[in-house]
């Protein structure tokens, strides 16, 4: 999708069985539109070859400071003077140590002390054995790197290429490119809680069956990512999707419409943004049963009754935390026709500032839409795009909205 457009990014490889990962973290972050310059060190030569990375990155790989190929051989000052971030993926122990050294013995290191600190950001991805992970050494270097400016996208935890089980695993190249696109995502939404909801909701008619709707939950999943991208703290209540979750979104998973509004409520007190995306059943079963209704071969069949639910939003939109303007809320409307005209009734209707309207066929289960935001000064049409786009440009337009922080004492 090209989240990367535009961005030169310097990936350093240091020594360790992880580098096979490095393989398709290049190949990912070119895939998203950067350009990518590898620098290996010689332990990192002993895991993948610099052929392998020279094919993946379409450039020639460094690792000398002596390389001659650099017209004032100064390879440390050039490659280090174009990055918009270098990224160290992955990031040995000893690497780390060497950081928080300052050692400028070999290109890598080299390079990372002397790139301009203020402009070019130093992301590590470290990979190593638990142990090493977990050694005070380690952790005292690690600490000492943050203090100095770089920042540790963190370790995955699980089975190690030595047998072991336990945190130093690197993240998966997926989770790093999501790390590096929040990283250069700007923070609009920095010391803001937003609580989203997502997805259907589903109402038990019987143990073994119930009433739910076509809600992919991608469009609240996407708003979810975007807003913790953009520095929020989330809270995503989904019912039953089967969405991986953003990475640092909290989420709730529940299933009715009743089990939504009993997390949503105490939540959105401490929020300061709640966004509906949930498509909530409008009616549930009047009873559940508590066995499978059976068929009895009578050709009878079951009559069941049904009561409203409650309608969360509107619910959290009335109460004092929102009415005294802590709270923004902002609904949704999946409408098949007259949008402008619905959307604008809705958002009356459910006292919100912000009420963004979409054609509902349009967009259940689809990967792309297009959103209508309706507040009290107009509407403005977000044109079609990935759900993924639009919920970037929601957040933006969210944030513009919001009253300031209150000023630090
Ligand atoms: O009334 P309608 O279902 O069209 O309203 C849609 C908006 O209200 C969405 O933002 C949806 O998440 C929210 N909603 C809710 N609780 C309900 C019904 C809808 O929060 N019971």
């Amino acid at each position: 999708m090209n989240e990367l457009a535009g961005k030169h990014i310097v990936l350093g490889l240091s020594g360790g069985v992880a580098c096979y990962k490095a393989a398709d973290l290049c190949r990912q972050l070119l895939r998203e539109g950067a350009t990518v310059q590898v620098v290996m060190t010689e332990a990192a030569e002993q895991f993948i070859t610099p052929v392998t990375m020279q094919a993946l990155s379409g450039r020639p790989v460094y690792g000398s400071q002596w390389d001659a190929r650099e017209p004032n051989n100064m390879p440390h000052i050039n490659l280090s003077r174009e990055a918009d971030a270098v990224l160290i993926a992955p990031c040995s122990a000893d690497f780390v140590a060497r950081l928080a050294q300052g050692r400028a013995d070999e290109l890598l290191s080299l390079l990372c002390l002397a790139r301009p600190t203020e402009r070019v950001p130093l992301l590590l991805a470290p990979a190593m054995n638990r142990e090493m992970w977990a050694h005070p050494a380690t952790q005292r270097n690690l600490a000492q790197v943050v203090q100095d400016g770089a920042v540790v996208l963190g370790v995955g935890h699980g089975d190690q290429a030595c047998g072991e089980t336990g945190d130093g695993r690197m993240l998966e190249p997926a989770e790093l490119l999501e790390e590096l696109v929040a990283f250069f995502t700007p923070k609009v939404l920095a010391g803001r809680k937003v609580l989203v909801t997502a997805g259907p909701t589903f109402e038990a008619i019987d143990p073994v069956r119930g009433i739910t709707n076509h809600s992919s939950g991608k469009m609240g999943f996407a708003i979810a990512r975007a807003a913790r991208e953009a520095g929020a703290q989330v809270t995503l209540v989904a019912g039953p999707v089967h969405l991986p979750t953003p990475r640092w979104v909290h989420r709730i998973a529940v299933q009715s419409a009743l089990q939504m509004l009993e997390a949503v409520e105490p939540r959105a007190q401490l929020a300061s943004v709640f966004i509906a995306t949930a498509a909530v059943a409008d009616w549930r079963p009047a009873t559940a049963s508590g066995q499978k209704i059976k068929k009895d071969g009578s050709g009878q069949t079951p009559v069941l009754g049904f009561v409203e639910n409650p309608d969360i939003l509107a619910r959290v939109a009335s109460s004092e935390h929102a009415l005294v303007g802590d709270l923004f809320c902002v609904g949704f409307a999946a409408e098949s026709h007259d949008l402008l005209a619905h959307a604008t009734a809705k958002r009356q209707r459910k006292g919100v500032p912000l009420l963004v309207g979409n054609i509902g066929p349009a967009t259940f289960g689809q990967d792309d839409n297009a959103l209508l935001l309706v507040d009290a000064h107009g509407h403005r049409e977000l044109p079609r795009a990935s759900k993924r786009v639009l919920a970037q440009q929601l957040v933006a337009e969210i944030a513009r909205r919001l009253p300031p922080l209150p000023v630090a004492t």
